[in-house]
């Protein structure tokens, strides 16, 4: 069985489905704090799934889940992801994100479960050096986020020097988009993303672009938008290589391109077919220009190619914005 905590948030869902397709047997263990009782509710009509209401924190109660189902691998989403709470709040970011992974390792020790496959992201990078990133770019966080996921990509790395524990670290750029069918896609509250930001923006609730003046070619931020299903495909190959004995390491989930806000917003004016209500404000803190990654790695260790462009992933957004109304 393959353990996925955080199975019910926005990337981890995309995972569960597609492993549900594949015929996996699933644990999704989540405290449904950010997580969503529906999103289990539709993932169940994909599979055999079986979902675990509980908290990383909590030893006694990840410790118990090990203790009753044979899992072979764990893939590892569950934790806090907003850049500026970190900023204003780090001690719930490091006690959730690093304490709630160090009971999950250690829980994995303890019943000898040897493979995890975990959500790292770009923002273990800090402000970038050169674009494209790759892997080799020095990792120097500029938040507390970004800092608690490079902790624990350390911990990993000395938790197989000491134990043998092989973990393969996935570091996001722009997740984006819904799955094909529309049934699951992004919803966080509050939602801090641009694209469900935008397909949201009405008149009562104008976008809000986040500065103008940067030193790109339109003024506005370039970010890479990598599919969702894209990245839930790269989960899969991770854990086929972890599974053929594959060494600990990291790698970049990103397209090799890049898009302005404004060509984003662009596209989503085109599909939804109306003009969508904007307003410049000034700079968010912490934003860099430019975070595009190379995916050369991927492409080469794990045989993984995104296939799925940003249209796509505005497309199947917009569905989703459409069907689920929340
Ligand atoms: N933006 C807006 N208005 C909004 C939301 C976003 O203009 O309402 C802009 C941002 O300023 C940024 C771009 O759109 O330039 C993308 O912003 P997102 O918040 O969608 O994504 P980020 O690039 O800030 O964050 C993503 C992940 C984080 C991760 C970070 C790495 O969501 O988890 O990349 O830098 F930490």
């Amino acid at each position: 069985m393959i353990l996925v905590t955080g199975g019910a948030g926005y990337i981890g869902s995309h995972l569960v489905k597609a492993l549900l397709e594949k015929g996996e047997n699933v644990i999704v263990f989540d405290s449904l704090e950010l997580g969503h009782q529906e999103t289990i509710n539709v993932l169940k009509d994909y599979g055999n799934l079986k979902f675990i209401k509980g908290n990383l924190k909590n030893l006694d109660e990840i410790r118990g889940v090990f203790l009753v189902n044979k899992i072979n691998s764990v893939v590892h989403f569950a934790g806090y992801s907003q850049v500026a709470e970190s900023v204003v709040n780090p001690q719930k970011y490091y006690y959730n994100n690093v304490y709630g992974t160090l009971n999950l390792l250690n829980a994995m020790l303890e019943f000898g479960v040897k493979k995890i496959v975990f959500s790292s992201t770009a923002a273990t990078y800090g402000e970038p050096q050169y674009s494209p990133i790759d892997e080799n770019h020095p990792q120097n966080p500029i938040n507390p986020y970004g800092n608690t996921k490079l902790m624990i990509e350390k911990i990993m790395d000395d938790y197989d020097k000491a134990y043998g524990l092989k973990s393969v670290r996935l570091r996001y750029f722009n997740a984006s988009g819904a799955s094909s069918d529309s049934r699951i896609g992004e919803w966080h509250e509050p939602e801090t993303h641009l694209i469900p930001n935008i397909l949201k923006a009405e008149k009562e609730r104008t976008f809000k672009m986040f500065g103008n003046d940067y030193d790109t070619k339109d003024g506005t931020c370039i970010r890479d938008y990598i599919n969702v299903e894209d990245l839930a495909e790269a989960h899969i190959k991770a854990l086929e290589y972890l599974n053929l004995g594959g060494e600990t390491n990291y790698f970049n989930l990103g397209t090799n391109t890049g898009n302005s806000v404004k060509e984003v917003f662009t596209i989503c004016e085109r599909i939804k077919g109306e003009n969508i209500p904007i307003e410049i404000c000034p700079r968010r803190a912490g934003d860099p220009a430019v975070l595009i990654a190379d995916n050369t790695k991927a492409n080469k260790i794990l045989h993984w190619i995104p296939e799925k462009d940003l249209e796509y992933s505005i497309k199947t957004a917009y569905e989703y914005e459409k069907f689920n109304l929340h």
